[in-house]
């Protein structure tokens, strides 16, 4: 296993497809009871429609599509995507759901990946949380260098709630930036995943330029969805809205990730 916490995720996501929809499906180790699956799934299908209602149209490109949770639901709105994840054992069970010839696949850490093309929209689920304070930035400068003139954005991800993970897993508090989880044959990894809460996030890109409303579905989901603001100010940070979702973690700035990750991204 590598070291570097891009690395390991990339390996702990490689290890975890065929078993990573259990914790979406609430089965096994992820099977809260009734009452929070019931709860859960009342979200899911808020962020559902929240996303139909977005009509994710046109050229669409997904980054660490997965398994294809999402790919199948962007699928039904848009002319073409383009779907990016690290993993090919994510990628095979995602052309196996999606069955789609809309749909091209790119293997790629998206850590090191430029897209030739620009997109009419950049979607992407449960992915920002692991992305290291380090990488934020320059990860957005990624998104933004993907998109048309007047692309948009949607992205959906976790709350901190300690009842989202598996049973057997334990959250750190909610200003920590790693996680420890563990897979069904018992192996062991840690991992990067920032809670976020919606307004502070909202507030660190629209210091970075964009405009973008970031919402809670209640209990266990955010998602945003905007884009570039009008007059962009990319570069022109304000230090400090955007260390707002690093700074409550003790980490004085985004250089410093605090989860041993020191951005090695080429964006
Ligand atoms: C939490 S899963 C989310 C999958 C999917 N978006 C969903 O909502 O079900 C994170 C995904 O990111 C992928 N991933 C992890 N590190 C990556 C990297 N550096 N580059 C590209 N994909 C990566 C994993 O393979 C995994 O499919």
């Amino acid at each position: 296993m590598h070291d570097h916490p891009i690395q390991q995720q990339i390996e702990y996501y490689r290890a975890r497809a065929a078993e990573y929809e259990e914790w979406f499906f609430r089965q096994k180790r992820y099977d809260r009871g009734p009452e929070l699956n019931r709860q859960w799934f009342v979200e899911v299908a808020k962020l559902r429609s929240v996303l139909r209602h977005f009509q994710p149209r046109g050229h669409v490109l997904e980054l660490a599509c997965g398994t294809g949770l999402w790919t199948q639901q962007l699928v039904r709105y848009a002319d073409r995507v383009t779907a990016v994840d690290a993993s090919p054992e994510a990628l095979e069970l995602n052309r196996a759901r999606v069955r789609s010839k809309h749909v091209d696949y790119v293997r790629a850490d998206i850590f090191n990946w430029r897209s030739e093309a620009r997109y009419d929209l950049v979607f992407f689920s449960f992915w920002l949380s692991h992305v290291p304070p380090d990488c934020f930035e320059s990860f957005w400068r990624l998104v933004r260098s993907c998109l048309h003139e007047h692309g948009r954005v949607f992205f959906i991800d976790s709350l901190y709630e300690p009842t989202s993970t598996a049973r057997d897993h334990r959250l750190n508090a909610p200003q920590s930036a790693t996680v420890t989880r563990r897979l069904n044959d018992g192996r062991v990894f840690d991992i990067v995943k920032i809670f976020y809460k919606p307004a502070e996030l909202e507030a660190s890109l629209k210091a970075l330029g964009w405009s973008i409303k970031v919402e809670s579905t209640g209990h266990y989901f955010l998602y945003g969805n905007g884009g570039v603001a009008i007059k962009p100010e990319l570069g022109e940070k304000n230090e400090r809205t955007l260390l707002a979702p690093f700074s409550s973690r003790g980490l004085g700035k985004p250089a410093h990730s605090g989860a041993g990750a020191k951005c090695e991204c080429a964006a």
